[in-house]
């Protein structure tokens, strides 16, 4: 496990992010001065780092370049390097492989962990998804973490997180990746028609119950699959991964440090209003089956209807062939395409 936030800084990280933000040649004295720390303590690292395949060249007279980070490399530093957000991440804790990131952001939230603290970790051998089912997390393939938030507002906006957060991994994986994301009203993330993002959301209150104590939500992201023969035998027809529907490899590491600015961003954006009004245009433009027929699954009786968008308070708003406007809230009913998952 790794733990990085502004008092236990890690040099290697550190060493990282500076290597990373330069393209030419960084002095040694560069590194000590940035740093503070003593040119024994930066040639210790960069040592360390050659010796798990970071290629860097070191230049007598010039100092350091990052020519290569390892293939895939997904490490407590190795992201952290990547992060440039204010708070998103800034506490990093990374596991190569936990039980589930939910229950342990809990646990470092119920310990007093600050807002933006993220348990990331390679593999999950108890993945949760929502609904009581499991999400399976073998290492090596996909991104799993779980952010902390401490919104100050009653538990009634708390659901609304979870489309901020949608978004935020929509328009991250879209950027990086350049597929395009689709979002399955409240939280999946679909690409052509399959889900590749899944997101579970939970909350703490204070005793009287009527303030949130804290919010965790934990994103599962399916990245470097190679065929739909590593899912579940259940999920082959409605999941998939970015690479299957690209044919290219990502990095997790930079996606992740992507998603965790653009969340950054988005929450402070949903924080000033407390409603979706700023985010409501750019979720409704992903928001897959928009204006076409859906079937809705509601306990009491399943129907029909066309999505015609969302609320600033994020229910979806469906339009029945008798031409009542309903509004879906998020938890109560599940929404299909008509003919599928989408
Ligand atoms: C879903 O059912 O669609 C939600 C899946 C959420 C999976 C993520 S992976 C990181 C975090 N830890 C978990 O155990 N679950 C969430």
């Amino acid at each position: 496990m790794g733990v990085r936030d502004k008092s236990m800084k890690t040099d290697r990280s550190d060493i990282l992010t500076c290597l990373r933000s330069s393209e030419d040649y960084v002095s040694g004295q560069q590194l000590c001065d940035r740093l503070g720390v003593s040119r024994t303590a930066v040639w210790k690292v960069i040592k360390q780092l050659k010796e798990e395949g970071y290629r860097i060249e070191s230049v007598p007279s010039r100092g350091y370049r990052l020519v290569e980070s390892p293939a895939d490399a997904y490490s407590e530093s190795e992201i952290a390097s990547r992060l440039r957000t204010k708070w998103a991440g800034q506490r990093l804790i990374f596991f190569e492989s936990t039980g589930s990131t939910n229950p342990d952001a809990k646990r470092f939230a119920e310990e007093g962990a600050p807002r933006g603290t993220t348990v990331v970790a390679d593999r999950q051998t108890a993945g949760r998804g929502r609904r009581g089912r499991s999400w399976e997390s073998p290492a090596g393939r996909s991104i799993y973490f779980t952010i902390i938030v401490r919104p100050a507002f009653i538990p009634d906006k708390a659901s609304m997180i979870t489309l901020v957060m949608a978004l935020s991994v929509a328009e991250a994986i879209h950027e990086v990746t350049g597929l395009p994301t689709g979002i399955k009203w409240p939280n999946d993330i679909v690409v052509n028609g399959k889900k590749v993002v899944g997101i579970l959301t939970e909350m703490s209150m204070t005793p009287e119950m009527n303030e949130i104590q804290f919010l965790v939500a934990g994103v599962g992201v399916n990245v470097n699959q190679e065929s739909a023969e590593e899912f579940p035998e259940e999920l082959r027809g409605a999941a998939t991964s970015l690479k299957i529907e690209s044919g290219r490899h990502f990095d997790r590491a930079a996606l992740l440090a992507e998603i965790l600015a653009r969340f950054e961003q988005d929450y402070e954006t949903f924080e000033r209003t407390l409603t979706l009004s700023e985010l409501k245009e750019r979720y409704e433009s992903r928001l897959a089956g928009r204006n076409a027929v859906v079937r809705i699954l509601d306990p009491a009786g399943e129907y029909t209807g066309i999505s015609r968008g969302i609320t600033e308070t994020g229910e979806l708003i469906v339009e029945k062939e008798t031409g009542e406007t309903v509004l879906i809230y998020a938890g109560e009913v599940s929404v299909r395409g008509l003919y599928g998952y989408v």
